[in-house]
């Protein structure tokens, strides 16, 4: 039985802090579920760590539902949020139901995220309304780092933190039932988990949100281009890899690997029978005959 969005919604209430972390591939979601992780994101930031781009704005809706499917098929017990990539809900309304039912549809996701506040308020409620739970994602939203000027922190201003705040309670009003706020001063954090019902789950928003999310490339030390400077690294597979890679390609070159440990034996007669079969052509006869 997966998490449910009630259980999520829940946690807040109970004051228990909700723990999400982003997965792209099966191998990973299985251990991440196994580890009890309650909810895992198919985020949109697979085209940074996961397929080379320098933004998310190049992630297709066909890369979210194939990552998503492989992630609902290596998990059981959590549930999966499919991140709407960039133009994939912004055009029309219509599009975005589609394409949210196809995160769900296709992708087995059992809900879905999309960037924005009050601009997109509307098209979350047509999506609720249709039976697709929405988490909402505000600050610094990554898909608008062109137009935000970079990764920077968001809300540092009256200004700008109250059109976060307005933004929040745009989406609890359209029906969201949880939003991520990224990249946000900790008391414009604070406030905005205080005033919402449904959970704030946070990456580099401090640590008053109802839940964290971390990119799980960076949570591993996987992903080396860069380091987000809210993200901590719990084990660096990034040097592991490196190493094992390194005394791979010495076994190699050494002859030291494969041994008979890592090979396949078969009775010498067999292939003493083979060549014999093959004994009464020669090569070129075996050309003229062909
Ligand atoms: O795509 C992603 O990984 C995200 C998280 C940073 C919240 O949206």
């Amino acid at each position: 039985m997966r998490t449910t969005i009630q259980q999520i919604q829940e946690m807040k209430r109970r004051g228990d802090r909700i723990a999400m972390l982003t997965a792209y591939e099966y191998s990973i979601a299985k251990l991440l579920d196994a580890a009890g992780v309650p909810m895992l994101l198919v985020g949109d930031s697979l085209a940074s760590v996961v397929l080379g781009y320098e933004t998310t704005v190049h992630a297709t809706m066909d890369d979210m539902v194939r990552h998503t499917q492989a992630v609902v098929r290596g998990t059981e017990r959590a549930l999966i949020v499919g991140d709407l990539p960039f133009m994939s809900y912004q055009v029309s309304v219509e599009e975005a139901l589609r394409n949210a039912g196809r995160l769900m549809r296709e992708g087995g996701a059992g809900a879905v995220k999309l960037e924005g506040g009050v601009s997109v308020a509307e098209t979350v409620r047509r999506i609720v309304q249709a039976g697709v739970p929405v988490m909402g994602h505000i600050g610094l939203t990554p898909q608008s780092v062109h137009q935000l000027s970079g990764h920077k922190v968001q809300g540092r201003t009256a200004e700008v933190a109250a059109r976060l705040l307005a933004d929040a309670e745009a989406l609890e009003q359209a029906g969201a039932f949880a939003v991520v706020l990224e990249g946000m001063p900790t008391l414009l954090a604070a406030q905005v988990t205080r005033r919402l019902r449904i959970p704030t789950i946070g990456i580099g928003a401090g640590p008053e949100c109802d839940g964290q999310v971390q990119v799980i490339h960076d949570l591993l030390g996987l992903f080396t281009d860069f380091v987000p400077r809210h993200a901590r690294k719990y084990a660096d597979l990034g040097e592991q890899i490196k190493e094992a890679a390194r005394r791979y390609a010495d076994d190699v070159r050494e002859g030291a690997f494969p041994t008979s440990k890592e090979s396949f034996s078969m009775d010498a007669s067999v292939l003493q029978d083979a060549e014999e079969s093959l004994a009464y052509r020669a090569p070129d006869q075996r050309e003229v005959t062909a």
